[in-house]
């Protein structure tokens, strides 16, 4: 990629308003570092040729999982984080608000490669340019 200005996440997340709807803050090769604002539920969705990264920045994230063994959620405070496996379906939810960084290919759809009916509180995107 071109050479650019540090970039804070801070700032990032200060520069849009928009819940469960990633700004892409830079690239790695061929991943995408997202940023979004989330508060109650996305939608259970799968993407089947990617795992796919989560790093929580402020408050806390839970994702729902639907595994071989069974259905379980997983908490994601602060700081911490969680892949979930390509092929897993999986709906994250932040009941009190979150701030997450997702790393995950390029042009990876936000609602999967299959998913239920997309809400209208979400944006099925590949990631939105900072502004
Ligand atoms: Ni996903």
């Amino acid at each position: 990629m071109e050479p650019k200005e540090p970039i804070s996440l801070a700032t990032a997340l200060d520069s849009f308003s928009e819940l469960w709807s990633p700004r892409i803050v830079t690239a790695v090769n061929d991943y995408d570092v997202r940023v979004a604002k989330v508060e109650g539920e996305h939608l259970w969705h799968t993407h089947d040729h990617t795992d796919e990264f989560f790093l929580v920045l402020d408050g806390e994230l839970r994702i729902a999982l639907r595994e071989a063994g069974g259905e379980r959620t997983v908490t994601l405070p602060r700081g911490s984080v969680f892949t979930v496996p390509r092929g897993t379906e999986h709906k994250p939810s932040a009941p009190a608000g979150a701030s997450i960084l997702v790393f995950e290919p390029t042009g990876t759809m936000t609602v999967g490669d299959r998913h239920e009916e997309v809400p209208g509180h979400v944006d099925a995107t590949t990631g939105h340019a900072l502004t």
